[in-house]
């Protein structure tokens, strides 16, 4: 079961289905996305649709695991609109962006062909483009579209000289989770292209809720203790005893499902401890662990 049903203002509603793919359904029906995303507040979503429907970018940013990339499907979910994606890295470069030129056949003759990238394509057909985790390229590689982040939503593609504007319909949605190693600091002038929306993990009736669709866990006892041991860990993270990642609601959600079969402790051993750096945080969360299961 999906948790697609949300109560978004009327207004918000009305935006949608002026805004909503229905009628554009060319190709790439295959990446429209399930969603599935459970917002903490309402006001999560109504501030992305509001901001995409106006044609500016939005910018998740969260710790890992807290749902930036589901958030992301929702929306395409919501738009009932296709996403292309790009993952960064530090070989992100020009190519994984646009596209490529690659040699083919046309009958006997030999023609140059040029593959269109996740930028070329959500720009030509009026899609979505999810950018994940943004600040993990190299600083000088995004800037190269940043005429297409901004009101001008337009790039000369450097492979074929030609010029592309964006459909109407095209939005860019990207993520980013600051602090993390390997990220660098994301471009003054980049961020500032952005509406940014914080992602932060959900808790209490949400979460449980969350692990009651979304894992195999179906003992209600062990699921409350699970949403507690979730709130414990986000309260040791504010507190600093713990880095962010200890409450990732990804980690929490594969130890519920380890517990099915194996006892919780030792699924909250395989999925949240021993991912933790430092001794410290792991004698932490096995206290925690004890005390509660
Ligand atoms: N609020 C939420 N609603 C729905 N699913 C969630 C939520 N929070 C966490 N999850 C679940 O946790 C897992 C991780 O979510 P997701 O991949 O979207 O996180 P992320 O923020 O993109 O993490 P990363 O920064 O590591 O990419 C998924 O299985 C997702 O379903
Ligand atoms: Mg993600």
């Amino acid at each position: 079961m999906m948790n697609n049903d949300y109560h978004l203002p009327e207004n918000i509603m009305q935006l949608l289905n002026t805004k909503r793919n229905d009628n554009n359904q060319e190709s790439f029906q295959e990446l429209i996305r399930p969603g599935g995303y459970v917002p903490p507040e309402i006001d999560l979503l109504t501030d992305a649709i509001t901001a995409l429907s106006m044609g500016k970018n939005v910018l998740l940013k969260g710790p890992t695991g807290a749902g930036k990339t589901k958030f992301a499907e929702s929306l395409s979910y919501l738009f009932n609109q296709p996403m292309f994606s790009v993952n960064c890295s530090v070989d992100l470069d020009a190519e994984s962006l646009l596209g490529f030129k690659t040699l083919d056949y046309q009958g006997e003759k030999q023609i140059i062909d040029f593959i269109p990238g996740p930028v070329t394509n959500a720009m030509n057909y009026g899609d979505f483009l999810y950018i994940d985790e943004i600040n993990m390229a190299k600083p000088e590689t995004l800037p190269l579209i940043n005429g297409v982040l901004d009101y001008r939503r337009t790039i000369t593609n450097p492979f074929t000289n030609e010029i592309i504007k964006a459909k109407e319909g095209f939005g860019v949605i990207a993520a980013i989770n600051e602090g993390y190693i390997g990220t660098v600091p994301l471009n003054e002038a980049l961020k500032n292209r952005f509406i940014v929306i914080e992602v932060p993990y959900i808790e209490g009736d949400q979460l449980k809720s969350l692990i009651q669709t979304n894992t195999n866990l179906s003992d209600k006892n062990l699921i409350d203790l699970f949403v507690k041991l979730s709130s414990d860990l986000i309260t040791a993270v504010h507190q600093g005893k713990l880095s962010e990642d200890a409450a990732s609601i990804r980690a929490l959600l594969d130890a519920c499902d380890l517990s099915v079969i194996i006892p919780p402790k030792r699924a909250i051993l395989r999925s949240i401890i021993d991912k933790l750096e430092e001794e410290r945080e792991r004698e932490f969360v096995n206290n925690l662990s004890d005390t509660l299961f």
